[in-house]
C-alpha cells in the first residue's frame, strides 16, 4: 500500500476526517445548508453500515419556525426533572432551542428486535450514520456538532417528538456556519490501540 497524499481518494478521505472538528451550536450561524445540501447530508448518513438493513435510526428535522415550540419543550423537560427550577434556568433552557440554523434530532430505533442485531449494534449504526453526516457537513464547509442533555431523556420530550416505546432520542445534530473554530488535540495511533496478548 502506498502512503496516502491529499490528491488521491484515500488521501482526500483522510484529510477530511483528520481536519474535522465540532463547532458548538453557540458558534453556528447562518447560512446553514440549503435544502439540497441537507438532503445530501442525510443521504450521506444513509450510506453508513447497517446490519440486516434494519435502518435502526431516524432523523427528525426541527424547522426554523418550530424553534419556539422546541424551547417550550426544553422548559417543560426541565420542569419535569426539577419542578422548582428558577426562571433563569428556564430562560437558559428555552434559549438553547434557537441555536444553529439547522437542527436534527437523532433517534435510535431499538424495536422491533432482531435475533442477529443487538441494541449496541443499533447504536453503533446510528453513530456511524452521524459520523457520515458530520464529515459530509465538514466537507461542504459547514460546522456541526452532536449534543445531548437531560431534556432528551424526559417523558415530556419523548411525547413531544412522538417517540414510540422502542425509540430513544440520542442527540441533536446542529449545523451551520462557524463563527469561531476551536480544534481539539487528536490522539496518536499509539494511544489508540494495543496488540492482542492472548491470555494463557
Ligand atoms: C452522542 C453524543 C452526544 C454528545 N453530547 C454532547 C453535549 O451535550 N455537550 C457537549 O459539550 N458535547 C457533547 N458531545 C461531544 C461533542 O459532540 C464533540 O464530539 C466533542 O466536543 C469533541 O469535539 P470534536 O468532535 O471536535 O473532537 C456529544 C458527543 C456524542 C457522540
Amino acid at each position: 500500500m502506498h502512503a496516502p497524499n491529499d490528491t488521491d481518494p484515500g488521501g482526500i478521505a483522510l484529510a477530511l476526517i483528520t481536519s474535522r472538528f465540532s463547532v458548538s451550536p453557540k458558534r453556528l450561524t447562518t447560512p446553514g445548508p440549503s435544502v439540497i445540501q441537507m438532503q445530501a447530508l442525510i443521504e450521506a448518513a444513509g450510506c453508513a453500515p447497517d446490519h440486516e438493513l434494519l435502518r435502526p435510526w431516524r432523523l427528525i428535522h426541527v424547522e426554523p419556525a418550530q424553534r419556539e415550540a422546541l424551547g417550550q419543550v426544553f422548559v417543560e423537560s426541565l420542569l419535569e426533572r426539577l419542578p422548582s427550577a428558577p426562571m433563569s434556568a428556564q430562560t437558559q433552557a428555552r434559549e438553547k432551542a434557537f441555536r444553529a440554523p439547522e437542527l436534527l434530532l437523532a433517534v435510535a430505533r431499538l424495536e422491533p428486535t432482531h435475533p442477529d442485531v443487538s441494541a449496541p449494534e443499533r447504536y453503533v449504526a446510528l453513530g456511524a450514520a452521524l459520523m457520515n453526516l458530520l464529515l459530509a457537513a465538514h466537507g461542504l464547509g459547514f460546522g456541526a456538532m452532536l449534543s445531548s442533555g437531560h431534556a432528551l431523556r424526559t417523558g415530556c420530550f419523548a411525547r413531544a417528538f412522538g417517540l414510540s416505546p422502542g425509540e430513544l432520542a440520542l442527540c441533536f445534530v446542529s449545523i451551520g456556519t462557524p463563527t469561531e473554530v476551536r480544534r481539539r488535540h487528536r490522539p496518536s495511533a499509539r494511544e489508540l490501540f494495543t496488540t492482542w496478548e492472548p491470555s494463557a
